[in-house]
Parts: C-alpha cells; sequence; structure tokens
C-alpha cells in the first residue's frame, strides 16, 4: 500500500465533529476504498481546550490544535469545515500552493471568491471539491457538474435551505407565522440564534450562485443573485396558497432567459407558489430537493438531506475519497469551467405568473378599472376570484381570522385574487405600483411568484 495520507481537518463544529468521527471509526474501509489509508494528522479550532461532545475523551482530542497554518502546511489533503470567508480563504490558498488537494463546505466563500481558489487549484494542479456547500447529502455538485457535463441544462430549481423550507412547511401545516415557526426551528438545532441568513434567502443564493456556475459554464458570484427572503411571508399567504392548491417555497432558480434581445441567465431565490402536483411541493420538513431540467435528460429531481452533522459529513468524505484516489492512483478532477461566460440579465426581466391579492372597495367599476391597470403594462390575467368583505367563500377573513367577529362591523371591501400569466417582473413592478395609486384600491395585500407550473 502507498504512503498514508495526511488529513488536516480545519474545524471541529456541528459538520468537523461528524467528518472526524467517521474518519476514525471507518477508518479500515475508507483506507480500502482510496487505496491507502487516509491519516488525520489535526484539528483546528479556535478553542483548542474547550470541551466538545463526540471529541472529549476519545483519542480524536489529542489531534486539536489551534495553529491551523502548520497543520495545513504539512498536509496531503485540508478539509475545510471552519465555515466564513477568513482565514478560511487564505488557509485555502496556503493548502492549495503548498500542492494539497482541498475538500470545502464553504458555499459562502465559494459563492464570493470561487473563482480565485478554482484557479489557484488549477495553476497548482491540484483537486478542489466542494459537494457539501450545495444541499448537505444530496449529490448535486457531481451531477451537475460531471455527469450533465454533456448535455445543455436549461433551468435548475431548487429548495437548498432547509430552515425555510421547516418554516414554511410549519406556517403550512400548523398555521403558524413565520415568528412562531422560526423560534421552533431555533429550538430544533436547524436555524441559528441569529437566522438572517436563512430567512433573508443569503444561504439559498450562495447555493444558487455556486448550482448556476456549474449548470451554465458561467462565473456567477451571489452578488448576481436577485435574493428575496421569506420574512414578508405571512401565515394568510400561505393559507391562500392552500386554497389555489399551491404551496409556498422559497426556491433557489437559475435559468436561461433572453432580455432584450441578448441571450443569458437569471439566477434568483425568492418565495413562489409552487403547483401541489410539482415534485418540490411535497418536499417537507427540512428536507432539500434540486430538479434539473436538461435538453437531452429531461427532467432530474434530487432530494435529500440538506443540513446536519452526519449528512454533510457524508458528502465531504465522498469528496474526500476521490482526491485521495487522484493522490494515489494519479489524475484530476474536474477543474472551472466558465467559458460560456453567459451574461447574467437583470432580475426584472425574468417572466413569470403572479398572484395579487387586493383589497378594493365593492362597488360596480371596480373590477374594470383593475383590469385596465393590467392592459395597460401588458399584463395579462389568467383568472380572478373574488371574496365579498374580504372573507372568501369558507367563512374565515382572508387573514384567517373568524368571519363573525368581522361581521360585526361590516364593510364594502372585497379581497380579489389575481392570477396572472406569464409576464415580465418589471411589468407586473409597474402594474403593482398603477394599482395602488387607484382609489378604488385600499390595499396590495401580496404579490407572489407562481413557478413549476
Ligand atoms: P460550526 O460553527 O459548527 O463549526 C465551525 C468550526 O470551525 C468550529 O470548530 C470552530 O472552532 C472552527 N473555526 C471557526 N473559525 C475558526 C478560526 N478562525 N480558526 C480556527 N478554527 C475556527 O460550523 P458548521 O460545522 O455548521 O459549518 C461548517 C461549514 O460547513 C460552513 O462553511 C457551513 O456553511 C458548511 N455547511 C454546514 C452545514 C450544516 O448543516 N451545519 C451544511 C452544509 C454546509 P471552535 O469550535 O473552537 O469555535
Ligand atoms: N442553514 C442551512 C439550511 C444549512 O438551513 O439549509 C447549511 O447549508
Amino acid at each position: 500500500m502507498p504512503a498514508p495520507l495526511k488529513v488536516a481537518l480545519l474545524g471541529c463544529g456541528v459538520v468537523g465533529t461528524q467528518v472526524a468521527r467517521r474518519l476514525l471509526e471507518h477508518a479500515d474501509e475508507l483506507a480500502s476504498r482510496v487505496g491507502t489509508s487516509l491519516e488525520l494528522v489535526g484539528i483546528a479550532v479556535r478553542n483548542a481546550t474547550a470541551p466538545r461532545e463526540g471529541i472529549t475523551g476519545t483519542p480524536l482530542a489529542d489531534l486539536l490544535t489551534d495553529d491551523a497554518e502548520a497543520l495545513v502546511d504539512g498536509a496531503d489533503v485540508v478539509v475545510e469545515v471552519m465555515g466564513g470567508i477568513e482565514p478560511a480563504r487564505t488557509l485555502i490558498l496556503r493548502a492549495i500552493e503548498g500542492g494539497a488537494s482541498v475538500v470545502t463546505a464553504n458555499k459562502a466563500l465559494l459563492a464570493q471568491d470561487g473563482p480565485t481558489l478554482y484557479k489557484a487549484a488549477d495553476t497548482a494542479g491540484v483537486d478542489l471539491y466542494f459537494e457539501a456547500a450545495v444541499a448537505g447529502a444530496i449529490p448535486i455538485v457531481r451531477p451537475v457538474r460531471e455527469s450533465l457535463a454533456g448535455d445543455q441544462v436549461q433551468r435548475v430549481l431548487g429548495i437548498v435551505n432547509g430552515t425555510t423550507n421547516y418554516v414554511l412547511d410549519r406556517m403550512a401545516t400548523e398555521g403558524l407565522e413565520l415568528e412562531q415557526a422560526v423560534k421552533e426551528a431555533q429550538a430544533l438545532g436547524y436555524a441559528e440564534a441569529d437566522p438572517t441568513a436563512d430567512v433573508e434567502g443569503y444561504d439559498a443564493a450562495a447555493k444558487a450562485a455556486i448550482l448556476a456556475s456549474l449548470a451554465f459554464h458561467t462565473r456567477v458570484s451571489i452578488d448576481d443573485v436577485a435574493r428575496e427572503g421569506i420574512s414578508a411571508v405571512t401565515a394568510a399567504d400561505v393559507q391562500w396558497a392552500q386554497r389555489t392548491g399551491h404551496t409556498i417555497k422559497l426556491l433557489a432558480i437559475a435559468e436561461r432567459n433572453t432580455s432584450d434581445g441578448v441571450a443569458g441567465i437569471q439566477v434568483r431565490v425568492h418565495p413562489a407558489l409552487v403547483p401541489d402536483a410539482h415534485p418540490l411541493a411535497g418536499v417537507r420538513g427540512a428536507f432539500n430537493a434540486v430538479f434539473v431540467e436538461a435538453e437531452a435528460a429531461g427532467e432530474l429531481m434530487f432530494y435529500g438531506r440538506g443540513a446536519g452533522g452526519a449528512p454533510t459529513a457524508s458528502a465531504i468524505l465522498g469528496d474526500l475519497v476521490s482526491v485521495a484516489r487522484h493522490r494515489v492512483l494519479g489524475g484530476r478532477g474536474p477543474v472551472e469551467s466558465s467559458y460560456a461566460a453567459l451574461p447574467v440579465l437583470p432580475a426584472d426581466a425574468a417572466r413569470t405568473r403572479f398572484q395579487v391579492r387586493l383589497d378594493v372597495d365593492d362597488r360596480p367599476g371596480v373590477l374594470a378599472q383593475v383590469a385596465a391597470a393590467l392592459a395597460e403594462h401588458d399584463v395579462s390575467i389568467e383568472a380572478v376570484r373574488q371574496s365579498a368583505d374580504g372573507h372568501s367563500a369558507d367563512g374565515h377573513s382572508a387573514d384567517g381570522h373568524s368571519a363573525d367577529a368581522d361581521r360585526r362591523d361590516p364593510t364594502d371591501v372585497a379581497r380579489l385574487l389575481l392570477t396572472t400569466h406569464a409576464a415580465p417582473e418589471r411589468a407586473l413592478a409597474a402594474t403593482v405600483a398603477a394599482l395602488t395609486d387607484l382609489d378604488v384600491v385600499r390595499d396590495v395585500v401580496s404579490v407572489l411568484r407562481v413557478e413549476g407550473a
């Protein structure tokens, strides 16, 4: 057997702990798969003396160090699971320049500065693998990067953030408001103490950028992704979605498109109504799924656990076996493919169907004025649903309150639910502005995109 490969682990948190434990517990099997043993030579953390569940009292405790630079310098393979931009970037570049292969789960870094890392790895002739950076355990990076390399991907549509999927699912199944559902997600350890990265869509946007880069052979950074989180989604939105046969999901979408005659791609993250019949509508709890449409392959769906220590460690160890095999047998994994360099088109040119909920005066001619506002901006109406006094046909107010309480103070308000045919975002935005200016429109209650129809 060739000499053991020295593996340096940067980080021993949720993911790193599971990677370390599995390296220890499955050492023999991993050695058989690689062709030599993987020797974990150290684990870099901020505080090497702090007690750690799953590490303290095991042989792994002796490997903890707070000198990440020294650890990287002696390694054949560096596994980076510390997260954040710095010092992760400097350590990865140091590892690459020193001739080590790198496995990372760091979506934030890849989405911000991936090309710098890819270029360094290419120059040094080493592997840079990152399956765990998108959707945890789900094999999606490799399928898009390698298995579909002979096809033309048209569209990638994904639920890539487990926390927000859990929150939206609880809102749908238990009627919770967003804040309550986020608290539940925090109690279960899905959401961080500061849930902003998940709730506001930054985490999903980073993953969208990585997937778009791979799918369309184009450099896409997180700054290219049009991002809207779920913080404005209400329990009433979720209930209305259910009544119309939809489920609200936070989607990451990357697709080929044309704007003003220019062919390019659009990458966006936002909540959307997904028809209940679509496979993504059935993705429950904290699970993730990615739906890929390719010219020759047709529709593909990848589903599984997108987060958590053990699921994420699975993806990391898969990468580790691959890069280690290359070091034993020779050869290299794929390098960055950005030859297509497609323009990233403006977000407001994306074409989508919309559902718009309006509170309007309930009197003759109102519908005509609303319809005229849409027609003026070339937005075509697919369906209109009206309920009087702001109440739906099932006797509940549109905001989910009992109708009886409101009946004591009857108003002349009607609630309109408009569904449009596909229209450019910019046309819809202009339409909403026009509707807001109409005297007969009391409130534009919500505007939601409809995807996957
Ligand atoms: P944690 O915060 O749980 O762990 C981070 C680890 O890195 C800790 O051990 C910490 O040390 C160490 N660390 C952080 N900064 C430094 C530093 N400057 N020097 C030395 N060590 C440092 O993160 P996770 O395990 O949750 O995530 C790790 C990576 O994996 C991130 O990039 C994340 O985006 C990605 N990822 C995470 C998933 C998940 O479900 N958690 C899923 C998919 C990807 P100390 O313990 O001493 O503080
Ligand atoms: N916070 C992420 C999620 C997990 O909720 O999916 C790490 O990617």
